[in-house]
């Protein structure tokens, strides 16, 4: 309810124009001014209660575009609209057809004044404001009241104790196209050299820290946001992180970069096509997918950029789990220590 008042307000301001638009044609169209103002003031009552509803419903859709907004909302107000002003005319001027012309002749202006008058609204923040308020105030309230502490144990420290340096290893690419494997492989053989390590991983941290996160862009874009600061404390504690995540756009890509620090990422991108990763199917997944059991599914329903300049490209199809870890193991060498 806490919109409610906007859509009271709207509710006012276009009753405003339409009673004024209904009078003058009532009025026209039954050449009796009386019968005008009559039927126009009871459709105020009628007309401000489903206009109230219709409000209501539609501020829950997801229809985003605004101009695809207005013209969707403006048809189906008007079958609302015009329905209600042939029956109102109907019972006042006991004449069906005289409440037919009245309701018919008034649909082309409404149409018209009710889509500038969405339009219009659209811009106002009138009954948004308060919960824009309050978000503004949340966000500026964590950004002036918190003073970070200095911790007198350091980063440089911490390697030292461990003898590396914290660092990153990114595995983007589609589902299925061998992330997870080669990224668990490269641990266990970073493990094996005797690095600290940890593996964060895509199905693992969406059942647990990211939970409440689906795959729309913003989701993804929040979900790689979180995984970067997890990162970057665990780099913070010197270990050598493996992260296996699709992460299919490349300017999350970049956040991530610039949240853990260019010179601490490491970028492998796992460029298995799309039609191997679809004939393995681990998961059963791409075949949902082409049957429209999932959403904005990579690679089918969503896009995936591949990134520009990786530090490592590599094809699962072409090597094998062995050859491709190896690869990825020499070229950290160079790198970690
Ligand atoms: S990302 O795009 O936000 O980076 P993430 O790597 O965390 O994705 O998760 C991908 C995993 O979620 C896939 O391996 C797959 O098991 C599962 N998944 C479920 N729905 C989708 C979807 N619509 N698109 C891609 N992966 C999905």
């Amino acid at each position: 309810m806490k919109v409610a008042k906007r859509h009271i307000a709207k509710t006012f301001s276009w009753r405003a124009i339409g009673t004024l638009d209904t009078l003058l044609f009532a009025w026209l169209l039954s050449g009796n001014v009386e019968k005008g103002v009559s039927i126009s003031a009871y459709t105020i009552i009628t007309k401000m209660i489903w206009y109230y509803l219709h409000e209501r419903a539609w501020f829950k859709s997801t229809i985003q575009n605004p101009n695809k907004r207005h013209i969707y909302k403006t048809f189906t107000w008007r079958l609302i609209g015009t329905l209600d002003t042939i029956i109102i005319s109907w019972i006042i001027l006991g004449d069906i057809s005289a409440g037919l012309q009245i309701g018919g002749a008034e649909t082309i202006t409404k149409m018209i004044l009710y889509f500038f008058h969405e339009k219009l609204w659209y811009r106002i923040n009138f009954g948004l404001d308060q919960r824009n308020k309050r978000k503004a105030k949340k966000e500026t309230d964590a950004k002036t009241n918190i003073v970070a502490h200095d911790f007198e144990v350091t980063q440089q420290e911490r390697e030292e104790r461990l003898g590396q340096k914290g660092k990153l290893i990114w595995f983007t690419g589609l589902s299925g196209s061998g992330k997870s494997t080669l990224s668990n492989a490269t641990e266990k053989r970073l493990f094996a050299a005797g690095f600290a390590t940890y593996a964060l991983d895509g199905d693992n941290v969406r059942s647990g820290i990211n939970s409440n996160l689906g795959f729309t862009e913003a989701d993804r874009k929040e979900n790689i946001r979180r995984i970067s600061e997890i990162a970057h404390l665990m780099l913070d504690a010197g270990l050598v992180v493996c992260a296996s995540f699709i992460s299919p756009f490349e300017k999350d890509r970049n956040m991530v970069r610039q949240i853990v620090g260019a010179q601490n990422y490491i970028e492998i991108y796992v460029c298995t096509p799309i039609e191997e990763c679809e004939k393995r199917d681990i998961k059963g997944l791409y075949a949902k997918a082409r049957a429209g059991e999932i959403d904005n599914f990579t690679g089918i329903s969503a896009p995936y950029q591949s990134p520009n300049a990786p530090d490592i490209s590599i094809d699962t199809s072409n090597n094998s789990v062995e050859e491709a870890t190896e690869m990825i193991f020499n070229h950290l060498m160079t790198k970690l220590k």
